[in-house]
């Protein structure tokens, strides 16, 4: 039984392939940039590339496919993703129909649809899109709340608020009521229906799944609890929406966009309204959410991270149209330092551990003021962090850059994310002796090139400085 998987190069759809692969299943995976896909995946899966609006690669995808996992959104993105999300469930559907798949399964969002935020609510959609044609194709609806593990939206906002912030000041919303689940068991769930089948084959099967009912200033004091924390959290009648969501992307990693969609949701329940989970897979019994949070702690600390909420491309960075073509960069500003007495690979090890926890070298301070300016305006901001402390691959965050290229011991190239008048990248290169570093920028307009020209100054002060400190940096890993 062939499956496909798609939404490959995001938080579930990685967790869910891994887990597929230890369990040797025959698995297509369907991603819009295949740079994206590390090696054990690349290794074990076959690949198509492409999107869900191009109808030949899809066709592709779907030959001989027994079972197609739909696990694709676009959240966090400017422009209409309702219609975008509706349009690309409906052109996936009939493509498996075509293709002569028998089961769709999907993973959308819990509560009730009349009171749905605008983001729940298209998640809803999507699956009623997916199961419109019930007597042509099985659709298994999973819906869940908040996913606790590692790099989830959900532990790192309730991580982050509770390491940075002794009291909280929250609107009602805290006493909303929500069922969390462990990440391990939403992708237990999925892979068991995978093998199972249910009712009548061409039946639409909804089933909510979820570990435990509370209430979000539950999920946050009891998170608090188990790193350790002692936190209060104060109740006001009225904050606005807006407020709540500065005040989110402020102290945790998320951007405006996601914040907002995210406060649009805690005034709702999301609860589970079926017990078709314990009727139809009575062998998962879902971890309570201190076992979940705990072992996301322990991840972070192993280094076991295997997704993060921000690996999906937001936007064109990871696109597979958009070409990362630097030589058509108008502007460039380069510095070059002698590496003698370091390894290539001591020195590439200390480039791929930039950034994050560790920061940006001696003018960090500069850069975090940059990052603070850039999420106030709606940018993606620094505070994201990194998946992984030391290792980068294709696709990952580092705080306000994408990583675009990675050649071990040899180039590392960042996009920004950050909101700048123009495309701008960074890179580095270790070659025979030397490290350099460019900053790559392709103006739009007079405000690009005005931008380049304020930056300069900044440049000079902070880009030799932080060569020097990656090349000092290299000491620690010569001595591994
Ligand atoms: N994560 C959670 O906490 C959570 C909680 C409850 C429910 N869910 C549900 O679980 C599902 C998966 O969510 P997720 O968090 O894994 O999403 P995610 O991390 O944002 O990943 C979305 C994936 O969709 C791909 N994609 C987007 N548009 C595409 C297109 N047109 N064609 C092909 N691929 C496309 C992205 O590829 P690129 O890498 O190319 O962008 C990425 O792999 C969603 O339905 C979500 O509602 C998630």
């Amino acid at each position: 039984m062939k499956i496909l998987i798609t939404g490959a190069t995001g938080y579930i759809g990685r967790r869910l392939i891994y887990s597929m692969i230890e369990d040797g299943a025959d698995i297509r995976v369907f991603v819009r940039n295949k740079a994206k896909l590390e090696r054990p995946i690349t290794q074990a899966c076959e690949i198509t590339e492409g999107s869900t609006f191009d109808s030949d690669k899809m066709a592709e995808a779907l030959k001989d496919i027994h079972t197609a996992y739909y696990l694709i959104h676009s959240m966090g993105k400017d422009g209409d993703f309702e219609d975008m999300d509706k349009k690309s469930a409906e052109l996936f559907r009939d493509a498996c129909i075509d293709a002569g798949v028998k089961k769709i399964i999907y993973l959308g969002g819990l509560g009730d649809i009349s009171t749905a935020s605008k983001h729940l609510k298209s998640r809803m959609e999507t699956g009623q899109v997916l199961s419109a044609k019930p007597e042509k194709i099985q659709t298994i609806i999973f819906r869940a709340g908040v996913i606790v593990g590692s790099g989830s939206a959900g532990f790192e906002i309730i991580r982050n608020i509770c390491q940075k912030l002794p009291a909280m000041i929250t609107p009602q919303w805290v006493d909303t009521k929500t069922e969390p689940i462990g990440v391990d068991d939403v992708i237990k769930y999925l892979q068991t229906a995978g093998k199972s089948s249910f009712c009548n084959d061409k039946d639409t099967l909804i089933v909510d799944i979820g570990a435990e009912v509370m209430s979000f200033k539950e999920m946050i004091l009891r998170g608090a609890k188990l790193m350790g924390l002692n936190r209060h959290i104060f109740k006001v009648p009225v904050l606005s929406p807006k407020f709540s969501s500065y005040w989110l992307i402020l102290f945790s990693p998320v951007n405006f966009s996601v914040a907002k969609a995210l406060v649009a949701g805690l005034s709702s329940e999301t609860i589970k309204l079926n017990d078709n989970a314990q009727k139809y897979f009575p062998e998962i019994h879902p971890e309570s959410y201190e076992e979940s949070f705990l072992k996301a702690i322990d991840d972070i600390h192993n280094r076991q991270v295997i997704s993060s909420w921000c690996d999906s491309s937001d936007g064109k960075v990871c696109d597979v149209p958009f070409v990362h073509d630097i030589s058509k960069a108008v502007f460039k500003d380069r510095y070059t330092e002698e590496t003698e007495g370091y390894s290539k690979e001591a020195l590439f090890k200390s480039v791929c551990s930039i950034g994050g926890e560790k920061g940006w070298g001696a003018y960090d301070v500069l850069w975090q003021i940059r990052g603070f300016t850039d999420k106030i305006f709606g940018g993606v901001g620094i505070n994201r962090g990194r998946r992984d402390s030391l290792e980068l691959r294709v696709g990952d965050s580092l705080d306000f850059w994408k990583v675009v290229d990675v050649i071990p011991n040899k180039r590392l190239l960042l996009s920004a994310q950050m909101k700048v008048p123009g495309s701008a990248w960074l890179e580095f290169q270790i070659i025979d002796g030397y490290m350099i570093q460019t900053a790559f920028f392709y103006p739009k307009g007079v405000t690009g090139r005005l931008y380049w020209y304020a930056m300069l100054p900044f440049h000079k002060l902070i880009f030799k400085k932080m060569l020097d400190d990656i090349i000092k940096g290299a000491d620690e890993f010569s001595k591994q």
